[in-house]
């Protein structure tokens, strides 16, 4: 979108709206003018609208978050052997996250599983309130493989600043991917990160849950790598 006359950059108005047909699913909007223009942040200044975690996920305590879930295989399986944790999902294409959402609904005893259909950089820094995440999940994020697309890649910098923000301390971190060269850049800006240390290499599938693309992917014989990182609050 071309900047308004007038301004070097800025930042615009989102809101958070529960979908009206499935349960536990929400849309993280840009809001709109009534004329169908994007609403710009007043000042320029990202809005801070943290949820209230006891309220958005009916539990409270630590809750957990996966990054780009997709159809939600891991998501699924993962919250049917913890049915009691707050756990949410964040998809940005609305037909994945809405099929993924479908999933959640058919298992109305996972009460406190949610689905954000929505960017991950934006409801992290405008949503997520500081120190309340226990784990992370990153597996197989678009690896954006041209040179000149990279800079689309979510890991980065700036989002690893809002999952240190985010995070409890001692929180894990559970990154996988097929991408060789996603991976090495990833992996050498997790060794920058100081309040980043590295738990385990060459790890399993997160209690052997493997996600729907890492299915793909091991069948297609692809070497896959992951890891699990844990992060300390005090560096
Ligand atoms: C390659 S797929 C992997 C899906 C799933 N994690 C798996 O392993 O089967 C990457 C997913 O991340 C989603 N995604 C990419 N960038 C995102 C962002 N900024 N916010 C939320 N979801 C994102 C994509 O739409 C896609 O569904």
């Amino acid at each position: 979108m071309p900047l308004p006359p007038g301004l070097d950059s800025y930042e615009l108005l989102r809101s958070l709206e529960p979908s009206h047909d499935l349960p536990g699913y929400y849309h993280l909007r840009i809001k709109k003018d009534p004329t169908g223009l994007p609403l710009l942040a007043p000042g320029g200044a990202p809005q801070s609208t943290p949820i209230d975690t006891s309220a958005f996920f009916g539990a409270a305590g630590p809750i957990e978050i996966e990054i780009g879930c997709g159809k939600g295989g891991f998501l699924v399986e993962y919250c049917e052997r913890h049915p009691d944790l707050p756990f949410l999902g964040l998809e940005k294409e609305p037909e994945i996250a809405y099929f993924a959402a479908g999933r959640l609904a058919k298992r109305p005893h996972l009460k406190h599983a949610r689905l954000v259909l929505g960017d991950a950089f934006h409801f992290f820094r405008d949503y997520v309130p500081v120190n309340t995440v226990q784990a992370f999940h990153m597996y197989f994020p678009d690896p954006w493989p041209k040179k000149r697309h990279h800079k689309n890649r979510l890991m980065a910098e700036p989002f690893m600043e809002q999952v240190r923000r985010a995070a409890l301390p001692g929180a894990r971190f559970y990154w996988g991917t097929d991408h060789e060269e996603y991976n090495a850049e990833a992996r050498a800006l997790f060794a920058t990160l100081p309040w980043l240390s590295l738990e385990q290499e060459d790890a399993a599938p997160t209690e052997g849950i493997m996600t729907n693309f890492e299915k793909k992917y091991r069948k297609q014989g692809k070497p896959i790598y992951r890891c699990v990182l844990s992060i300390s609050k005090n560096s």
